[in-house]
């Protein structure tokens, strides 16, 4: 039992904070939350000192089977040049020269990473091997270490592919290799990626093998790709940095999330997402990282929250809630992203007696202690 806790967070429907509250733990599972008057007996209790405790970030974007780095990009963006999809090549390079155990261990470093700033549910795209045996690597290896994995084959035509015969080659072998690995179908739907037929035809042949859509839609440049997302039921439309007053209704009236990627756009110096357009709209938002070696190179849920607050002018409570249970509904999850009972014990206990300190403290390591599955990690 966590008990003396000063605000908890996410464990009760009806009240998104509880105050002076308790948490118990039975195995890998949340047994029991509420308010520290009514706490049950435990055998072993831990004192949070009055702080702040939430459910485990849910990161539901990033790419984390890549091999090198790309800092110079990085810097040349910082200096004017912008962000293009091309980029991507660079690493596909990289990562096809990486032995499994490189990629293993990248990934690895990663998810350790994510986890001592709060993250306990991760999902990984591939995406940097774009040949039949490079993708099924990388979603075999992403399927050992991460909760959730996307197969995007359809991230970049690779350098002197035919546009037409790549589409072909993931609709049908490389889909069929990578499909035991994954859960969810990807496109990089955007101008000098994949445009709106080509990404219809990926999508059908996904869902014909038993993957459910969710879509890299509208990041540089106004299109198709959000009002896609929609229309296969997509559980997610991320990026969403140029919306049409269209693509708001649509994912207002539906239950695709719009995830969104403020890393992204402080990373590549892009507009941010108008997160206010599409809350007050009604649409469902997450917050995740995108955490890749391109165009956004930071596994931090806490900064993207702090960005959300600061530059997208979402609350506090809506920011976290974002990155929380947002991140679980657009995975499709319901054991994550809370504390009620039945949860997965994924426990974020905060250096701070509230959420607020994650935006009001940024770049501070605010993370006292996470528990895992029920496990202090
Ligand atoms: O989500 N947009 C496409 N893919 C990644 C970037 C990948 C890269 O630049 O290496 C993204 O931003
Ligand atoms: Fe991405």
């Amino acid at each position: 039992m966590i008990t003396n806790i000063g605000e908890l967070a996410g464990a009760d429907e009806d009240r998104w904070l509880i105050e002076n509250a308790a948490l118990v733990i039975e195995g890998d599972r949340i047994a029991w939350a509420g308010p520290s008057a009514d706490a049950p007996a435990a055998d072993e209790r831990y004192d949070a000192g009055g702080r702040a405790v939430l459910p485990g970030f849910v990161d539901s974007h990033a790419h984390l089977v890549f091999a090198g780095e790309r800092a110079e990009e990085f810097a040349a963006r910082m200096s004017g040049r912008p962000y293009a999809a091309g980029g991507i090549r660079t690493t596909v390079e990289r990562t096809r020269a990486a032995s499994d155990d490189d990629l293993r261990a990248n990934v690895r470093r990663l998810v350790a990473e994510m986890a001592r700033q709060g993250t306990t549910t991760v999902e990984c795209k591939s995406g940097y091997g774009l040949s039949v045996e490079q993708e099924e690597r990388a979603v075999r290896i992403a399927a050992e270490l991460v909760d959730e994995v996307t197969f995007l084959g359809a991230h970049v035509v690779p350098a002197g592919a035919d546009p037409a015969d790549y589409v072909r080659l993931v609709s049908g072998p490389m889909l069929e290799a990578c499909a035991p690995y994954a859960r969810w179908i990807d496109v990089f739907c955007e101008r000098g990626a994949f445009d709106a037929d080509q990404t219809r035809q990926i999508l059908d042949a996904g869902r014909a093998a038993g993957l459910h859509p969710r879509l890299h839609a509208n990041q540089l440049g106004y299109g198709p790709g959000v009002r896609i997302a929609v229309e296969y039921d997509a559980a997610s439309a991320d990026h969403c940095t140029f919306l049409s007053s269209e693509d708001v209704a649509a994912l207002a009236g539906s239950r695709t999330v719009a995830t969104l990627l403020p890393g992204v756009e402080f990373s590549t110096r892009q507009p941010y997402p108008d997160a206010r357009a599409l809350i007050d709209a009604g649409a469902h938002v997450a917050l995740a990282t995108d955490c890749n070696p391109g165009s956004c190179y930071s596994s931090s849920m806490a900064f993207c929250v702090a960005l959300a607050v600061r530059e997208m002018r979402m609350t506090p409570e809506e920011a976290v809630r974002a990155a929380t249970e947002g991140g679980a509904r657009a995975l499709r999850r319901t054991d994550v992203g809370h504390l009620r009972p039945g949860a997965r014990a994924d426990v974020l206990l905060l250096d701070a007696p509230s959420h607020i300190h994650l935006a009001y403290r940024p770049g501070v390591p605010l993370v006292a202690q996470v528990w895992h599955r029920g496990k202090a990690i």
